[in-house]
């Protein structure tokens, strides 16, 4: 039996704004991100900021889109940063300067975490929809060094850069990245509209994870390198964020409150930090109650002996792939829906044949929109 009983919220995603330069294409923003521009203030994200932190939140996750785009953002940095949060800017690079890292600094970020598409410039540059992506992130990953941060790159892998593995841990290691997170595309919002052309084969995953361990031994803490293998190769789900509303809460640009940062496209009524305290949000609110414990679940995960440690998968990808978020996540080879991933697997191996990606922005946005009505 599941406790319903949930810890204070310890991790706060603040979604900024939904505002990029790039335009990746397994971007997990949603695909209408666009009707969504109505942008929190400095003083709405700061009460935000606060009432968590009196709740137990200690982790400030600041990503978008593109955080760099908010002009206020030493502001809510070093607010948060008085208020005792450890906080961690998710970005791209596009848009910073070293005068802006020099400000960030100063108003007391502790973390940067930059994202790269390849190693390639050109395919670089491809996926980001930007011809100058590359360059900048480079010299930004120098710059993030030079004030003394801690060199963490993000990969996206998937079908179109995943055979480039050796490159890009070769580019980690020459910008002296302390820390590489190479993570699978995760199958939401743009990655799932783009997902035949992302999703690797099975051959190209085990070759990334060979060439993967090898860097593993040859700079072992120097450059330490994690790989998330994207799940709809695993046959057990994972428990996605560490179970439905218990640890993480994420706030989107326009102030709506998420357990997690797909949910927004689940047909379940979510409050807005607009007419809401976090405390009420967290404790009172209907749709983060809706699937803590287990009263909610279905058969098998019901009468599942593993429901304790996975929590019957992620409910987003239940209702992306189900069109019912209380079933189990299909990853799971229990699930009688699990065909409809073997499926995208069987898929992805068969064909050569890539359908060409769409990248997100709001022109691809709006016409996703108008296909929809
Ligand atoms: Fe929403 Fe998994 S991403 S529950």
């Amino acid at each position: 039996m599941l406790s319903d009983r949930a810890g204070p919220p310890l991790w706060l995603l603040a979604e900024l704004t939904y505002r990029c330069p790039l335009q990746c294409p397994y971007c997990s923003n949603p695909l209408d991100f666009h009707r969504h521009n109505q942008e929190l203030d400095t003083e709405e994200w700061l009460r935000v900021f606060k009432e968590a932190r009196e709740m137990g939140a200690a982790q400030l996750g600041l990503s978008g889109g593109e955080p760099l785009i908010r002009q206020d953002l030493e502001t809510l940095i070093a607010e948060a940063r008085g208020m005792g949060y450890y906080t961690n800017l998710i970005s791209s690079g596009i848009g910073m300067t070293r005068e802006r890292v020099a400000s960030l600094k100063k108003a007391g970020l502790d973390h940067i975490q930059l994202s790269f598409q390849d190693s390639d410039p050109a395919g670089n540059n491809a996926l980001a929809g930007s011809h100058k992506a590359f360059k900048t992130k480079l010299e930004m990953a120098q710059c993030v060094k030079e004030f003394d941060y801690p060199m963490v790159i993000n990969f996206v892998l998937h079908r179109q850069n995943i055979d480039h593995i050796e490159s890009i841990l070769q580019l980690c290691a020459e910008v002296g990245a302390d820390y590489v997170e190479l993570a699978n595309a995760q199958y939401y919002g743009w990655a799932l509209h783009n997902r035949d052309a992302l999703l690797p084969t099975k051959e190209q995953i085990e070759k990334a994870e060979a060439v993967t361990a090898r860097f593993r031994k040859r700079y072992g803490k120097a450059m330490q390198i994690y790989f998330v293998v994207p799940d709809y190769f695993e046959s057990r789900p994972k428990p996605c964020m560490n179970g439905w509303a218990s640890i993480f809460l994420t706030i989107t640009p326009d102030g709506l409150a998420l357990p997690c940062h797909s949910a927004r496209d689940l047909p379940i009524d979510f409050p807005s930090v607009k007419d809401h305290s976090i405390d009420d949000i967290w404790w009172q609110s209907p749709g983060f109650n809706h699937f803590r414990g287990d009263s909610w679940m279905k058969s098998p995960c019901r009468e599942c002996d593993e429901k304790e440690q996975d929590f019957g998968g992620c409910r987003c990808q239940a209702y992306l792939l189900t069109g019912d978020a209380a079933n189990a996540d299909p990853v799971c080879a229990k699930s009688p829906h699990h065909h409809s991933v073997k499926s995208a697997v069987e898929r992805a191996a068969g064909s050569d044949d890539v359908q060409a990606l769409v990248l997100r922005n709001v022109g691809n946005a709006r016409a996703l929109s108008a296909e929809e009505q």
